[in-house]
């Protein structure tokens, strides 16, 4: 299955983030028997790369990708270390690159019509929308859709559970990303039932949304 049809079935982007790779991995685990099975693990820690190899590597029920994903360096490193797509809060040009270099899927934070424009232009088909909440959510979704016909949308950043299905209902949206998945007290706390049971939410809340 390629990447877009697994964020597509998964609908559910959940973010990583650890100091520890034994850490990133016991959260796959958890996610993992939640039912989410595409992960972002976030370049926002010194062991960020590290976390990502030992996803990619030791948790096979799991599709890593790399988050947060600023520089190509960061970019080529995610990719020299297993992640299977790159995501980035926002637009640029040099990330596209590597990215298309090595034939995997980026999705680039878009909030405008100009940089959905941009990445339109740069031959993307999905592109991040964020931060969501904060960027007129689902109106400014429907808004943005509604002339880039074309394009798919990953809304991130101030998604959780009680407006998941409101964004899985347009359907220009491939799948929500977000951190509320992983909530830093409970994984900080070893509380790994938590982060199943939030993600077991999240997929009955995305199953209903969508059928
Ligand atoms: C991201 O990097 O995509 C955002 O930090 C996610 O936003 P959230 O923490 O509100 O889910």
């Amino acid at each position: 299955m390629n990447i877009s049809d697994l964020l597509e079935s998964s609908r559910v982007v959940p973010l990583i983030q650890a100091d520890d790779p034994a850490v990133a991995v016991e959260t796959s685990h958890a996610l993992a028997a939640g039912g989410l099975k595409v992960a972002e693990v976030v370049f926002r820690t010194d062991r960020a790369l590290d976390c990502l190899r030992a996803v990619a590597g030791e948790v096979p029920e799991m599709v890593a990708g790399a988050g947060t994903v600023l520089t190509s360096k960061q970019a080529e490193s995610a990719l020299d270390n297993g992640a299977k797509f790159i995501v980035s809060p926002g637009l640029d040009d040099a990330v596209v690159a590597v990215a298309k270099e090595h034939n995997v899927p980026v999705y680039p934070g878009t909030m405008t019509p100009s940089e959905v424009q941009h990445a339109f232009n740069l031959g993307l088909d999905t592109v991040k929308f964020f931060p969501a909440s904060i960027a007129g959510g689902v109106p400014a979704l429907k808004a943005l859709a509604s002339v880039f016909r074309s394009m798919q949308f990953m809304p991130t950043g101030g998604v959780g559970p009680g407006n998941l299905a409101d964004f899985l209902s347009v359907p220009a949206v491939l799948a929500c990303g977000g951190s509320w998945l992983t909530p830093a007290d409970a994984v900080a706390a070893g509380n790994f039932d938590k982060v199943t049971e939030l993600a077991a939410e999240a997929v009955s809340i995305a199953r209903t949304a969508r059928g």
